[in-house]
């Protein structure tokens, strides 16, 4: 429960929002406590001053009289004394603490015409008080001294504490229903998303993770459906390649066994035992071919594969490999041209290059027919090397171009057995292209002839100086 991220988000919030309501509410309480003492005091000084007018007016017995006896109805108290001091009418008993603000009467000379609040600690006290003086024809007459207890001020201030507590409770509660309605609606797609990458691992691959939301949460709900597709689509083609392989690697076999099984019989000649063990000396060198090549795309995926790149020379580095197929070539009687700018250096592992050309061209030259050219074109653009390779072979279908750089995809399945292909050399080829930043794409038309595209970045993996060779 502690570890729901749904209470570590909540409780987060509460801490900070909890923070912000006190600091806001305390700010909020001193302002309104004091405009309440205020107002108090204000109202109490508003009174003074009222029967202060009436006494400048007529400052005889009958009115110094009916001003007591308005005060003695009220919560307040008046006391009315004379120019020395000397108490004239009260309206309430004078108690000991009236009595010291009224013998500092004498001092209140300075007490401005419109009045002066003359004790305002109401915390300390047991009266707050007033005094308005009393002047007729500028002549001081004596003081009206108002007293209001302090426990109407204490109540006006507990009753704002009450109001206080009641809206700071129900400022809790609500932030706390906010707070799990929040949380909820934040943690409960990502407990989803948990269940559903749980269900993952566990290798179901069907996910539901219907979302409209348009967020972040919503995005990664539509990053996990995607990746549950994904996975889905790679073990679906992990399991047909499996099976593609071994049907690869049963053929070959099924003709080693057979082969063998005749060469093991009576009537069989010693000429039709050697031809037999030939068949089967090829067939095996095929399957060791073709166990390479998997091993290689094995590690490309793996990403164990490393290139070691140095600068070479283009030219001579195709020219080295023509020789090399030279006997290949010759046997079909297929020639090829190289069109290329002399001292055009490259970026590239020498070995995997080597593997890459031997590919396009073994191609060329297998697709092709005999006495047939392949024309070799380096250019380059703005930021590529461009390296054309040009067959004038049978050409690919178009509808079979998609897939040719597909792991043992071939395309007319019987007769490339016989020329033994096993649909691998072209998904190699990319790899390495790839590998080396570089790009490969196939122009094909059939019964006209491939154009084998690799592009090849320049500056980081190409750079040239010189003429043409
Ligand atoms: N230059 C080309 N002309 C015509 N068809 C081609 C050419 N290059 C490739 N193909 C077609 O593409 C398929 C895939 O080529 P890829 O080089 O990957 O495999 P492969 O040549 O059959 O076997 P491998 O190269 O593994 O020995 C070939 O089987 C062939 O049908
Ligand atoms: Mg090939």
């Amino acid at each position: 429960m502690f570890n729901k991220i749904s209470f570590k988000i909540g409780l987060l919030f509460f801490v900070f929002i909890l923070i912000i309501e006190s600091f806001l509410f305390f700010i909020l309480y001193i302002n309104l406590a004091n405009n309440r003492i205020d107002e108090v005091m204000d109202s109490l000084l508003a009174r003074g001053n009222t029967h202060r007018d009436v006494l400048e007016d007529h400052f005889d017995q009958s009115t110094l009289e009916h001003v007591v006896i308005m005060e003695s109805e009220s919560e307040f108290s008046v006391v009315i004394t004379d120019e020395n001091g000397k108490i004239v009418v009260s309206s309430d008993p004078t108690e000991k603490s009236m009595m010291d603000v009224v013998n500092h009467s004498d001092e209140k000379t300075d007490v401005p015409i419109e009045g002066k609040v003359v004790e305002d600690r109401w915390n300390e006290k047991q009266y707050i008080a007033t005094d308005s003086p009393i002047t007729v024809n500028n002549k001081h007459q004596g003081h009206v001294f108002m007293f209001a207890d302090t426990d109407y001020v204490k109540q006006t201030v507990n009753q704002l504490n009450n109001q206080f507590w009641i809206t700071g409770l129900i400022t809790v509660v609500l932030t706390i229903i906010t707070i799990f309605v929040l949380s909820r609606f934040i943690a409960h797609p990502l407990i989803k998303m948990k269940k559903a990458t749980e269900q993952l691992s566990k290798g179901k691959h069907h996910v539901a993770l219907h979302t409209t939301r348009k967020d972040e949460l919503g995005e990664l709900a539509n990053s996990i459906t995607k990746l549950a597709e994904d996975l889905k689509t790679s073990k679906t083609e992990r399991n047909e390649f499996l099976a593609s392989i071994a049907h690869e690697l049963r053929t070959p076999l099924t003709y080693i066994k057979g082969y063998a099984d005749i060469i093991n019989r009576n009537d069989t000649t010693k000429e039709e035992k050697e031809e037999y063990i030939a068949i089967i000396r090829e067939e095996t060198e095929e399957l060791t071919m073709l166990i390479k090549h998997l091993f290689e795309l094995a590690k490309m995926d793996e990403h164990s594969f490393l290139i070691h790149p140095k600068w070479l020379n283009l030219c001579d580095f195709l020219h080295n490999i023509i020789e090399r197929i030279q006997p290949v070539l010759a046997d079909k009687k297929v020639t090829i041209h190289i069109s290329c700018p002399k001292s055009l250096m490259v970026y590239i592992d020498p070995e995997r290059f080597q593997q890459v050309f031997m590919n396009i061209f073994d191609n060329a030259q297998k697709y092709s027919d005999e006495g047939s050219t392949v024309n070799v074109l380096v250019s380059k653009t703005d930021e590529h090397t461009v390296i054309n390779i040009v067959d004038q072979g049978e050409g690919i279908p178009e509808k079979d171009l998609p897939y040719i750089f597909d792991r043992l995809y071939r395309v007319e399945k019987s007769r490339s057995r016989q020329s033994g292909g096993a649909g691998l050399g072209l998904s190699i080829t990319k790899e390495i292209v790839e590998a080396h930043s570089g790009s490969i794409e196939i122009d094909s038309q059939r019964n006209k002839g491939t154009n084998v595209i690799i592009k090849l970045l320049r500056g980081e993996h190409t750079d040239e100086k010189g003429a043409d060779c």
